[in-house]
């Protein structure tokens, strides 16, 4: 699958098989993950991978549109160490970047995968952070669930042309 198909074909995918995530393609997200850009090429991030269904099975406990959860057998949690952060606040764009290129490649991969979303500093953060035991300065931005899909979807067409301004507004 080239960049363009994964672009325009990628869908959110919440129905999974029960197959595992091989290591292979687990590292594969990992590498996609840490391939994205960062502003200075600060690279702050840092991944948590959830494959003990005890975890999996707790995280829509802590985040309420996470029932999926159940059925998956793997999430990755994009968070940030705000320590090494050179340009401050731009980690939200960074992991922002790093999640959308981990869910590309879940899908060119044959995987299907959805985005979790975690405001920064929010309740649902402060959540997330206990049940993973994340040290002080970590933030988390999402939650990837990823998994062998069990649902087929439709590209969705979402091209609006009036939405491009030329030069100025
Ligand atoms: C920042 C962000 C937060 C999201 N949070 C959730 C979520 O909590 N639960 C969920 O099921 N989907 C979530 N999604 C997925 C969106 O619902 C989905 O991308 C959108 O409906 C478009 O559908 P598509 O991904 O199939 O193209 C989130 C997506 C983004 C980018």
């Amino acid at each position: 699958m080239d960049a363009l198909d994964a672009i325009f074909t990628r869908r959110s995918i919440r129905h999974f098989t029960a197959e595992p995530v091989s290591d292979r393609d687990i590292e594969t997200l990992l590498r996609a993950g840490m391939a994205a850009p960062s502003a200075g090429n600060q690279q702050a991030w840092e991944f948590v991978v959830i494959d003990d269904r005890k975890v999996l099975d707790a995280v829509p406990g802590v985040h309420p549109y996470a029932q999926m959860c159940q059925e998956a057998t793997l999430c990755l949690v994009v968070c940030a160490d705000l320590s090494r952060e050179k340009y401050a606040g731009f980690w939200v764009q960074d992991c922002s970047a790093s999640t959308q290129n981990i869910l590309l490649a879940a899908h060119a991969t044959g995987l299907g995968a959805v985005w979790l979303g975690i405001a920064p500093g929010g309740d649902r953060a402060h959540q997330v952070a206990e049940l993973l035991a994340l040290p002080g300065g970590i933030e988390p931005l999402a939650i990837i669930v990823v998994g062998h899909p069990n649902e087929e979807k439709e590209p969705a067409e979402r091209f609006d042309p009036a939405k491009a301004h030329h030069n100025q507004w």
